[in-house]
């Protein structure tokens, strides 16, 4: 697949793609997952981060998306959900588990399975999003002991940014936190 996105993606997108296959499917081989799921999520998840908010428009609107109100204020939240149907119907991935992954992976998904997590936080501390912001290093360390902390620390430095600056908040964030909080009280009032 990677041979066929290259005519595609900008040579500095596939390398981001490099890396978060990489990263993901060792965070996946220390959790002991479906690495070979996390890793075709992975190459995946950024086939149209690279295509302009008009381009994202247009697509949505041509494809029949149902657009959320942040996604037409920000839409570049379109590229996962426009890139996991394109990747089942032109490049023939059929595992619904890696295309949702593919769909929700900027904002995360309340049903995310542990693979899912792995390409997600692959794809957010992955070496080059380290060395631009360091406030990330602390996810990547939680991973290596919990990567559902590790995505509920990350969902909370987006949304402590996004209400610094007064954006808004995709609604999946909001509910993929409140999973990802219910399941901790749930874990610890055991
Ligand atoms: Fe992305
Ligand atoms: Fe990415």
């Amino acid at each position: 697949m990677r041979e066929c996105m290259s005519a595609e993606v900008p040579a500095k997108m596939l390398a981001h793609i490099d890396r978060v296959v990489k990263l993901a499917g060792a965070f996946g081989e220390k959790y002991d997952l479906n690495v070979s799921e996390i890793k075709l999520a992975a190459q995946g998840h950024d086939l149209f981060r690279a295509l302009s908010e008009k381009e994202l428009l247009y697509k949505a609107q041509n494809m029949d998306l149902d657009i959320d109100p942040v996604e037409l204020s920000s839409p570049v939240l379109l590229h996962g959900p426009l890139a996991a149907i394109e990747l089942k119907e032109r490049f023939g991935i059929k595992d619904s588990q890696v295309l949702e992954t593919i769909k929700w992976h900027t904002t995360g998904h309340p049903e995310f399975s542990l693979e899912s997590w792995a390409m997600f936080i692959a794809d957010k501390v992955e070496p080059n999003k380290i060395a631009k912001n360091s406030d990330l290093q602390i996810v990547f360390d939680i991973a290596s002991d919990s990567l559902e902390k590790a995505a509920l620390t990350y969902i909370d430095i987006r949304i402590d940014e996004s209400l610094k600056l007064g954006l808004q908040i995709h609604p999946m964030s909001i509910s993929t936190r409140n999973a990802l909080l219910s399941k901790f009280d749930a874990i610890s009032n055991k």
